[in-house]
């Protein structure tokens, strides 16, 4: 991952988002602060697969400016904790909702081992350079019985050609192997395509807050930078090259 985009797209754009949200009204921060979730019929789908619900403890891992954690909060009730690399989103997730936020990278999470309930890592696993680290990271931190919530983008080619330099999408193969690797097994999944698409004025909101960093930053060489990044990944979904993949693993060792 290049560290000059992925600060433009995760770090700058989330004090963007800050501004925006707070110049067109707090009803579009959840929709704007959702980077990576593809909305809330998959933000659902994993809630009720994780069987979140008042009071249960959620690590959101990698969770950006905080919108599906915040999400988590509002639907189930769960207490979700934002943890997050970028000190930027980590404010955003801070500022805009009010959620605890810890700065750390999923390869080193400063938790104990087998103590987290229930974390999800949405659109995150196919940003890291290296699946193996990363993947067995969730799962030293994941109790017993715990369960592990994971959105990940997966090539359905052999390379992908102008992969954004934010991400590296692997294959559902390369996923499936790291998870076993680490004593995870997948008990349901399901794609993002079967989700179908966020309601209308969720759209509208998070477009509003698209076109208004546009309209503010657009000769800002991150802003473009960002922008290219994000409109690639659409490509690559649009042409099929690339489809959302949600899992919910669980440790079996
Ligand atoms: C596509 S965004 C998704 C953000 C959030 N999960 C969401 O759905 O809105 C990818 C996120 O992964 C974070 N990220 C990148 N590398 C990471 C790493 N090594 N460990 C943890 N998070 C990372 C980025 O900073 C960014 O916030």
């Amino acid at each position: 991952m290049s560290d000059d985009t992925s600060e433009a797209e995760f770090d700058v754009e989330a004090r963007w988002t800050v501004d925006a949200v707070s110049a067109l009204g707090t009803d579009h921060a959840v929709p704007a602060a959702c980077r990576g979730s593809g909305g809330p019929a998959a933000l659902d789908w994993l809630g009720r697969q994780l069987g979140l619900d008042a009071g249960t403890r959620l690590l959101d891992v990698g969770g950006g400016l905080g919108g599906p954690a915040a999400y988590a909060r509002s639907t189930f009730g769960a207490s979700a904790t934002v943890v997050e690399p970028m000190p930027r989103a980590c404010e955003a997730a801070m500022t805009l909702f009010g959620l605890p936020a810890v700065q750390a990278t999923v390869e080193a999470l400063p938790f104990a081992d087998a103590g987290c309930e229930r974390l999800w890592c949405i659109g995150v696993l196919c940003t890291v350079d290296d699946l193996g680290p990363a993947v067995r990271s969730l799962s030293r931190i994941t109790r017993r019985d715990g369960l592990i919530g994971l959105l990940v983008y997966v090539r359905t080619v052999a390379e992908v050609e102008d992969e954004p330099a934010t991400n590296h999408f692997p294959s559902a193969e390369e996923l499936d192997r790291h998870l076993a690797d680490s004593g995870l097994a997948v008990r349901t999944s399901t794609t993002l395509d079967a989700m179908g698409s966020p309601p209308d004025d969720w759209d509208q909101r998070a477009d509003a807050v698209d076109r208004w960093i546009q309209q503010a930053h657009e000769s800002d060489d991150r802003w473009q930078e960002a922008h290219a990044a994000e409109e690639r990944i659409g490509q690559l979904l649009e042409e099929g090259t690339v489809e959302g993949h949600l899992l919910v693993a669980q440790r079996v060792r």
